[in-house]
């Protein structure tokens, strides 16, 4: 949550008027505007000044830009900007970021919570410190403020300002002492760096900055970093020298663009087929066999052990029970899932021979970081499905399966779902390869299904418009979704995109569950999305399926079904009917869950909502 964006550069000549740091900036504040949209803000540092320059304003980033243009801030070698996301104090003028201290000379952002800021606050005040917001980060500005009057050097004051700090926190600071210069700290919150030739770069993630440069440093935990136009320097947060750690981004700044579609959602809907083909890209041997190198644990560990738990958070958390389906019937090990806050803070059991699998996209919500920590604190190994690289998740587990869904950038998630569900898959079948519990043939037969996959999404996703015109007329306030064995994730997942995007009251459900209350909701007209199985899975699933539809028609439902071209005994019950391309029952969530993003999609667009960016919402919740 929150984006941060820092640049140190060349300032533009005087008949230079391109700004190029306060340009950078907002370029990355827009990319990274996805983050937290509540309110923004910029810095500035120009030469020989006695003051940082901000401005800021509540609301989307097109207010900022406004006000920029009505009231221009001064050429600077240094700049600094934030998208923000609340959470103490409200989305206001006075409560966005940057927050000055030290009479104006000095200016930070923060993303993240400081827990201890009240009492801090208070410590402040008694020694004089005012402060005009309500917020947390204000506290670390005069915090900042008060080590740079002892230390007289911004990067020890930024140290020694980090470890007064509880809570998460990246920080980045300027002040008019240093004015080609940039200070950065992280803790439990994400921070990269980006090399330029002659300036550098911060960012939340690289989407700040990758249409400067694609190379990378990653920044380890408790770390602070300076950037000038021509150095980088790395410390921990006693000040000892850290090597860091370079990366090229293997994506470019056209796949963060929308490309012509109406939305980023859109785009990312049109893009499942190749996250999907690429995710399976280069996972085998010559001979065929499950190749999956970064995992970096010993297969013989994974021989032992005797329970897997994953835990993950909304989207993410439907793979994750989709991949309980497909593992406990391909590796006969039993899976539990979890969702990662409720782990966290339960006393789980798990030992050293539990595998914990952490699913995210970002790889940096907190509640399935503090998981993934609390889990290898009792001795469990974790391995992270994650689709951000350099990333705090991935870096912290054990062994990781990256998705290669390319950035994800609408709040809600869909390719990257799909990603996810590819990468359990092909976990699941590894386990099934190291411990012999499928024939080498079998798992070949599986990726083979799985290979045919893109196309057949494709093909879903070029049968859309019906989907689209049924989406457009839709009057209710409520929409259900019934789904039983891996249709169930898929029902739940079908309701919080809705939920998230069109703000209707809707609702997944196990179908099997019906009966047991959830019916009594339907009343005549009520639409209900219905996931079908194959009937050409398990015989008796198929036809459950068919008597639950029966019974809500009989109800007066308006019945709409999902279901395998062919099955045409949906066909009596079924209002309106979306057809998928035949797949294996196991990998039928990567078609079935397509028309369901495209609804949601559509019904939001359609009630002229933002779909992108949907109220209340971030792409990374970085705090618990
Ligand atoms: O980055 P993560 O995959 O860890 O994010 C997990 C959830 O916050 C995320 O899936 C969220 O539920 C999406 N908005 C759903 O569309």
């Amino acid at each position: 949550m929150c984006g941060i964006v820092g640049y140190a550069g060349p300032a533009g000549s005087a008949a230079d008027t391109s700004q190029r740091p306060l340009d950078v900036v907002i370029e990355g504040l827009r990319r990274l505007e996805y983050r937290g949209y509540d309110s923004a803000g910029v810095a500035v540092v120009a030469p020989d000044t006695a003051q940082v320059s901000s401005r800021k304003k509540a609301g989307k980033l097109v207010n900022l830009t406004d006000t920029l243009a009505a009231e221009p801030l001064p050429n600077a070698t240094a700049a600094i900007g934030h998208t923000r996301w609340a959470t103490h104090g409200g989305p206001t003028d006075r409560n966005a970021h940057p927050h000055l201290a030290d009479g104006g000379k000095l200016a930070v952002i923060h993303n993240g919570i400081i827990e201890n800021f009240a009492q801090l606050r208070e410590e402040l005040i008694a020694e004089g410190s005012r402060f005009l917001s309500e917020t947390d980060t204000e506290v670390a500005a005069h915090l900042l403020a008060r080590e740079y009057r002892l230390a007289g050097d911004l990067s020890a004051a930024m140290r020694a300002t980090a470890k007064q700090l509880d809570g998460a926190f990246t920080l980045l600071a300027v002040h008019t002492d240093a004015p080609g210069t940039v200070v950065g700290a992280r803790h439990d919150s994400p921070l990269v760096v980006g090399l330029g030739e002659d300036e550098n770069f911060l960012g939340s993630d690289v989407a700040a900055f990758v249409s400067s440069t694609r190379e990378a440093l990653e920044l380890g935990q408790d770390q602070v970093v300076t950037i000038t136009a021509d150095d980088v320097t790395i410390t921990d947060f006693d000040g000892n020298p850290v090597e860091p750690s370079p990366y090229t981004v293997d994506w470019d700044a056209s796949a963060a663009e929308k490309g012509g579609y109406r939305t980023f959602m859109d785009k990312e809907i049109a893009d499942e087929p190749q996250a999907v083909a690429q995710t399976l890209l280069g996972r085998t041997d010559r001979a065929g066999h499950l190749q999956l190198d970064e995992l970096r644990i010993d297969e013989a560990l994974l021989r032992t052990i005797d329970k897997i738990v994953v835990i993950a958070c909304g989207t993410a958390a439907y793979a994750g029970h989709v991949a309980k389906y497909a593992i406990e019937h391909w590796c006969r090990v039993p899976v539990e899932v979890e969702l990662a806050h409720e782990f966290r803070y339960r006393d789980p059991v798990v030992s050293e021979k539990t595998l914990v699998v952490a699913i995210s996209q970002s790889g940096e919500t907190m509640d399935t970081l503090m998981a993934v920590r609390h889990a290898q604190e009792q001795g469990a190994k974790v391995l992270a499905i994650v689709n951000t690289h350099g990333s705090t998740i991935p870096r912290e587990a054990d062994a990781v399966l990256y998705t290669h869904a390319g950035p994800e950038i609408a709040v809600a998630s869909t390719k990257a779902f799909l990603a996810q569900l590819t990468a359990a898959y092909l976990l699941g079948l590894y386990l099934a390869q190291v411990r012999g519990t499928k024939f080498p043939d079998e798992i070949a037969a599986v990726l083979a299904d799985l290979r045919e996959m893109p196309a057949k999404i494709q093909a879903v996703i070029d049968s859309g418009d019906r989907v689209r015109m049924i989406a457009r007329w839709m009057d209710s306030r409520s929409v259900l979704f019934l789904g039983r064995h891996v249709g169930f994730p898929v029902a739940l997942e079908g309701a919080l995109k809705l939920k998230e995007l069109a703000y209707i009251h809707a609702e997944g459900f196990a179908a099997g569950e019906l009966k047991h209350g959830p019916i009594a909701l339907v009343e005549p007209g009520q639409p209900v999305f219905v996931i079908v199985p194959s009937p050409r899975g398990r015989d008796s699933l198929h036809a459950k399926v068919i008597s639950n539809i029966q019974e809500i028609r009989a109800r007066g439902a308006r019945t709409l079904v999902i279901a395998e071209e062919g099955d045409e005994a949906v066909l009596p019950y079924a209002d309106e009917v979306f057809w998928v391309p035949q797949s294996p029952t196991l990998l039928s969530p990567l078609v079935t869950v397509v028309p369901l993003q495209i609804f949601a999609c559509e019904l939001a667009t359609a009630r002229g909502l933002d779909v992108d960016q949907p109220r209340n919402l971030a792409k990374s919740v970085t705090v618990e």
